[in-house]
């Protein structure tokens, strides 16, 4: 295998990325000498056989529709063996542009507008976006805090639902949390599903980012066989691989009937998959994308402890532990600082764009996400600088 070079600096100014190109308009934090912790992608080269992929489509020089295209769906069923224990037939894939494209093909297909549409909060704020643009009813059940970790708080929610929901999402593993569920949790999600005659959407789209020590992570249709027929779940390479802007995803439906309405939505809004994409996949699921995970895994868990100490030696904040994901979800709240207090000191005195944590929902505003994955000199920067803007505090 290529030897991949996580600490190469790349400069990402000027080519129209959304993370260091759009930080100044939304955080008034320059990429000149500001460091971009928001959006989640990664400031790292994909491995060599993706970018290969790409080569060999480019020297080929045509650019046509795309056909059916086996390697992309045994890739798939091969990761998904391999790296889950999920054995997938090719039939139940279904591919969208993306897995934000997978929640609104999913709310098109199985709700209708005035529905309730379950999210456990704070989470992925792209959720909450997509339920309201689509006219359903964003129903927050807030995520409990125990032992400095999110866990779920099944007694509370019972009393909460309006019995007008019809639809779960379970980010899993969770973003903004960090949390890999545990089997018995993902049975008490399904219980909980049955319960509430509620379909149970499952965004894995962090599945292969688990650090050391902390999975396994299970793909919910291998612990709970009683929800096949209620369960759709959302794949992608995409953030494994650090190639997002290929907008490309997976909806993975082991039942008949669920697949044909997911499939109607599809079609209804003429989505099907562009070419580059599916081959970046199929090089990116293999053997040698598993043994760059691998490696990118343990370079992301080097990069966490950085930033853990880090912020664990500033009074008032904390980080939650990570157990997956590249994303970070520190505490504000200890600093006694209201957010615009907080938030101000790390655009303007620290010079980092990270995300608001009142952006995820509910319980969120204490809070701000510091994306990791980014070369480590940059993330000790960004410690020094976060204990210097916090320095009072010492
Ligand atoms: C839970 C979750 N789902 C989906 C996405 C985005 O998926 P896509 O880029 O495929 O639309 C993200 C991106 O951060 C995410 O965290």
């Amino acid at each position: 295998m290529h030897k991949p070079d996580f600490d190469e600096i790349i400069d990402r100014t000027g080519t129209h990325c959304s993370k260091w190109d759009d930080m100044e308009a939304a955080y008034g934090v320059s990429p000149d000498d500001g460091l971009s912790m928001w959006v989640a992608d990664m400031d790292f080269r994909p491995p060599h056989a993706v970018q290969q992929a790409v080569e060999r489509i480019a020297a080929h020089g045509i650019y046509g529709y795309p056909g059916r295209h086996r390697p992309y769906l045994d890739a798939i069923c091969w990761w998904m063996a391999e790296r889950h224990g999920w054995r997938i037939d090719p039939s139940w894939i279904l591919t969208c542009a993306g897995l934000v494209n997978g929640v609104a093909m999913t709310l098109d297909a199985f709700t209708a507008p005035g529905d309730g549409v379950i999210v456990m909060s704070p989470v992925y704020h792209a959720f909450g976006r997509v339920v309201k643009a689509s006219g359903r009813d964003l129903v927050e059940l807030p995520l409990a805090e125990r032992d400095g970790i999110y866990g779920f708080d099944w007694q509370a929610w019972e009393g909460m639902l309006k019995g007008h929901e019809r639809l779960m999402i379970l980010c899993s593993p969770h973003n903004p949390g960090g949390r890999v569920w545990t089997a018995e949790e993902l049975t008490e999600v399904a219980e909980f599903c049955l319960r509430h005659d509620l379909i149970l959407l499952s965004d894995d789209i962090h599945c292969d980012l688990v650090m050391p020590g902390c999975g396994p992570h299970r793909m919910i249709a291998t612990v709970a066989p009683q929800i096949a027929d209620r369960l759709i779940t959302l794949t992608a390479a995409t953030k494994t691989f650090n190639i997002a802007g290929a907008h490309i995803g997976n909806a993975i439906i082991a039942d008949a009937g669920l697949r044909a309405r997911f499939q109607g939505a599809l079609a209804a809004r003429g989505i099907s998959p562009g070419m580059l994409g599916m081959d970046m996949v199929a090089a990116a699921y293999s053997p040698e994308g598993a043994a760059w995970v691998d490696a990118l895994v343990e370079y992301l868990d080097g990069n966490r402890c950085v930033f853990d100490e880090g912020i664990a030696a500033i009074p008032g904040l904390r980080s939650m532990p990570l157990q997956a994901t590249y994303l970070s979800w520190v505490d504000f709240s200890g600093t006694g600082m209201t957010p615009a207090e907080f938030t101000d000191r790390v655009q303007s005195s620290a010079r980092i764009a990270a995300n608001h944590g009142a952006t995820f929902g509910l319980g969120g505003d204490q809070f701000l996400r510091f994306n990791i994955a980014t070369p480590r000199a940059r993330v000790t920067q960004a410690v020094a600088r976060l204990q210097q803007a916090f320095g009072d505090l010492q």
